[in-house]
């Protein structure tokens, strides 16, 4: 994939060269515009249509997460918080102010959700666990639940959790995989790293499972907060707890 983005770009720069090269004056080509939407095409060839993507596959859907998820994503990648060699690319040489342009963008887009299939060849029992997990947690391992702090409806909670429905199972578990092998991190105090370690191999299979058979609700729009602070500080996240060490 990155391979043939590298040669659209040298096929683009070999055309303006010969453009620019050439002898005879051609007729101006129209100027692309500069807009958002013209500098976001390159995000959409992996994410998507408009950024939204089906559960099946891998690459998550950008559409509608909140904006200070998606720019802590961004910086992530930049900075080396995050590892991924497409994105880490993308993403190299792109100022704050910009990666908040981006953010803000795919953030501010309200797509449909495509249906999600309620078939899993889970089985029942490890569904059940996993909406357990999702629900109400292990207090036997102090892992808390999933709703505590992704929100009531797992859509995500202002300005900076992002929701859990809607997502590949592939993609879902690999997260939850990167944080417990050290991959992922977020801002300190990584709160998603403590949640991994308290979770064993067989929980990420079963809460990945659960999350993808379930509805992504008609509003599907963040929560503009929780109804109690999280169990656990998040750094990068805001107004959630007094020892959240927001330290950026
Ligand atoms: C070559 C394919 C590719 C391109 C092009 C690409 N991405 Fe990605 N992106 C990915 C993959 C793969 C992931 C998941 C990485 C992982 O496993 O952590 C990802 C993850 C992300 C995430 C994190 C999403 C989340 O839910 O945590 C954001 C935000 C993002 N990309 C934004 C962008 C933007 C903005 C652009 C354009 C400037 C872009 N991407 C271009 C492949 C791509
Ligand atoms: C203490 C609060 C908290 C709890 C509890 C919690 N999360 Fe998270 N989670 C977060 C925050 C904050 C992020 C964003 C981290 C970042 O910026 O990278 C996140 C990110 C994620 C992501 C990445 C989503 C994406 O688009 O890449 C996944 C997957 C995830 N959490 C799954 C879970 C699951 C499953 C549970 C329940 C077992 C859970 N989380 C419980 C706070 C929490």
């Amino acid at each position: 994939m990155k391979r043939g983005l590298r040669f659209l770009a040298l096929g683009l720069l070999l055309a303006w060269q010969a453009l620019a090269g050439a002898a005879t004056p051609t007729p101006t080509p129209a100027p692309v515009p500069d807009t958002i939407e013209q500098r976001v095409a390159a995000c959409i060839a992996c994410h998507g249509r408009e950024g939204a993507t089906s559960n099946a596959g891998y690459f998550p859907r950008l559409a509608g997460k909140p904006a200070g998820y998606l720019f802590n994503q961004l910086v992530s990648f930049r900075d080396g918080r995050r590892f991924n060699t497409d994105m880490a690319y993308m993403v190299q040489h792109m100022s704050d102010a910009y990666l908040h342009e981006i953010a803000d963008y795919f953030a501010g887009l309200d797509l449909p959700y495509p249906p999600v299939s309620p078939a899993s060849d889970a089985t029942p029992e490890v569904l059940a666990r996993g909406r357990m997990l999702a629900l109400q947690g292990d207090p036997a391992r102090k892992l808390p639940a999933c709703v505590q702090c992704h929100g009531a409806a797992l859509t995500g909670v202002q300005p900076a959790t992002p929701g859990l429905l809607g997502l590949p199972r592939l993609y879902l578990a690999s997260q939850l995989g990167a944080w417990l092998t050290n991959e992922r991190h977020a801002q300190a105090p990584d709160c998603m790293a403590e949640v991994g370690r308290r979770m064993w191999t067989s929980d990420v299979n079963a809460v990945a499972s659960w999350l993808t058979t379930q509805p992504v609700p008609a509003d599907a729009k963040p929560a503009a907060s929780l109804p109690a602070p999280m169990p656990i500080a998040c750094g990068g996240t805001t107004g959630t707890t007094s020892t959240t060490g927001a330290s950026k």
